[in-house]
């Protein structure tokens, strides 16, 4: 069954108390994502946001690196045991960074953005544990899914069953019930989804709602 990882970002005011509330779902991962002004024009929570509200989460951690620079935010993050630490494609010092998470021993992923073709992440398959696919431009919660992720969800999963890798696929931005249902048809394993959940009055509907589609 879909996985799926809830993202804190669009949540606007009590998130201790809905991070509480997530804590009690069936959500099996919270979703992190950190911004640097940089590499997104964005920026989100700051060190010492996330250590704080970090004392409250009870749910493995699943964290997204919108940052240029990823290493001092690696070495942050992972005293925080992550299940899945993942940067993105496009910055500098790549696989500098893919060998500095394996080595404290946390799941690697990597984010293609938008306009990056599925293609060029192939070669970089059998060094990581999962790959992120952006479905909206990273910086910002409640945009519109792009529909060109379903094809590259497609080419991705086909491209790791024919070379036997175990390789996990997740997409990141404007899912719903709708756009869960095309993305699961093409093969993710895990679906990240701010707004649709943290937006409504009943959490956990609307998990079970997207594992269920
Ligand atoms: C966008 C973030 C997403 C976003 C998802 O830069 O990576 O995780 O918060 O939010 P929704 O589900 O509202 O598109
Ligand atoms: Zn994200």
């Amino acid at each position: 069954m879909v996985k799926i990882s809830t993202s804190i970002l669009s949540i606007k005011d009590n998130i201790i108390e809905k991070i509480k509330i997530l804590n009690t779902t069936n959500t099996d991962y919270i979703h992190y994502d950190i911004m640097d002004g940089s590499f997104v024009s964005n920026t989100s929570f700051s060190f010492e946001e996330i250590k704080e509200l970090n004392k409250y989460v009870t749910k493995p951690l699943d964290i997204h690196l919108m940052v240029q620079d990823p290493k001092s935010y690696i070495h942050f993050y992972k005293s925080m045991n992550p299940e899945y630490i993942t940067i993105h494609y496009e910055i500098d010092n790549l696989e500098a960074n893919i060998k500095l998470i394996k080595n404290n021993n946390i799941k690697v992923g990597v984010s293609i953005k938008p306009n990056t073709d599925i293609e060029k992440i192939y070669k970089l398959l059998d060094k990581i544990d999962l790959v992120l696919i952006m479905s909206v431009e990273p910086g910002f919660g409640g945009q519109t899914f792009i529909e060109n992720s379903l094809d590259k969800i497609k080419k991705l999963k086909e491209y790791i069953n024919n070379h036997n890798l175990n390789t996990v696929i997740e997409v990141d931005g404007g899912i719903n019930d709708i756009t869960a249902k095309s993305c699961i048809r093409m093969g993710v394993d895990i679906l990240v989804s701010g707004s649709y959940i943290t937006n409504s009055d009943n959490y956990q509907d609307k998990i079970e709602l997207l594992k269920k589609v």
